[in-house]
């Protein structure tokens, strides 16, 4: 099996989302600018969910504009719906990150629909976003712990996830939300989609409330999963789950993979230089 492993780096949307205070547009860009010099492929940059929802995100476009692209990194940003995949084309997004929950309770939190409704909500914005020449990748909120309703059976979360991966996902990613999922849930819910869904096309988001991000990273190892999200210097939380504090940090995904034998191409030290930039605005965490 191969040693090559994906990383998305997230922590420009997931982590920056969650600050209270402002970071500057100019702050975000150099903190991007200087991820993308660190060896990621894949960044998501930013979020063209509604100002209302979240108003760190609101400068999507003037992010997004703002960024010197390097070739070979795809720049990755949350749609939520149709009006999202228009500011997403205005700011040639590479890939369009949609998200649903394995739970009511927080699609409801989260994006204010049903689970039925987000996905009638997403048809026309994956048809939209392939024709724009983006890549689709499908979130799954909460696949393993809702805040609102507890553990997550496997079965429940692996119908969503088949759901919004036959919707034409290019990547259907599995979040650990709130971080408080153990190993074997991650076991018991890729045991579930192994032969539904091709173990390439999935990956794995942690947060590391439990500190059990990077055991449960290494059951999905075990599955043959090789992709992985992580925010550089441990940013982030979602404003919508109560409790759910920073991602796992990216630098320590890193290190971890590396001292297990994989390789990422990505040098730690530059992740570790890059969230200088975003440190004086989230100081209270760092
Ligand atoms: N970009 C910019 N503005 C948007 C928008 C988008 N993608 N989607 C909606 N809006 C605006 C609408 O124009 C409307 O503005 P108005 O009140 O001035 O007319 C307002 O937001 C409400 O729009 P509506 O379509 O009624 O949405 P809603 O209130 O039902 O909210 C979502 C639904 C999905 C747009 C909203 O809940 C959202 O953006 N959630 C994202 C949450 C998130 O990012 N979570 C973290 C990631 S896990
Ligand atoms: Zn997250």
């Amino acid at each position: 099996m191969s040693t090559k492993v994906r990383i998305v780096e997230v922590g420009p949307r997931d982590g920056l989302q969650n600050e209270s205070g402002l970071v500057p547009a100019e702050a975000k860009i150099a903190f991007i600018d200087a991820l993308s010099r660190s060896g990621l492929t894949e960044i998501e940059a930013t979020a063209f969910v509604s100002p209302k929802a979240v108003q760190q995100m609101a400068d999507g476009v003037e992010v997004m504009q703002g960024i010197t692209r390097l070739p070979g990194i795809r720049y990755h940003a949350l749609v939520p719906n149709e009006r999202g995949l228009e500011r997403a084309i205005e700011a040639r997004t590479d890939v369009a990150a949609l998200f649903t929950s394995a739970t009511e309770a927080f699609c409801q939190a989260n994006i204010r629909c049903s689970i039925d409704e987000s996905f009638e909500r997403f048809a026309p914005v994956v048809a939209g976003a392939k024709a724009a020449g983006m890549a689709v990748r499908g979130y799954l909120s909460v696949a393993f712990v809702c805040p609102f309703s507890g553990d997550v059976p496997a079965d429940d979360a692996a119908r969503v996830a088949e759901r919004l991966y036959h919707l034409g996902s290019d990547d259907l990613c599995l979040a650990d939300t709130v971080g408080r999922a153990h190993p074997e849930q991650i076991t018991a819910l890729l045991s579930r989609l192994s032969g539904v869904i091709p173990i390439e096309h999935l990956s794995l988001h942690v947060h590391d409330t439990d500190g059990h991000a990077l055991d449960n990273i290494d059951a999905a190892l075990e599955l043959g999963v090789r992709a992985f999200d992580g925010a550089t210097g441990g940013l982030g939380g979602c404003p919508f789950a109560p409790g759910a504090p920073g991602n796992v940090a990216t630098e320590r995904v890193v290190e971890h993979l590396h001292r297990r034998g994989y390789e990422t191409g990505i040098d730690p030290i530059k992740l570790s230089a890059a969230f200088e930039i975003v440190r004086p605005y989230v100081a209270a965490r760092a």
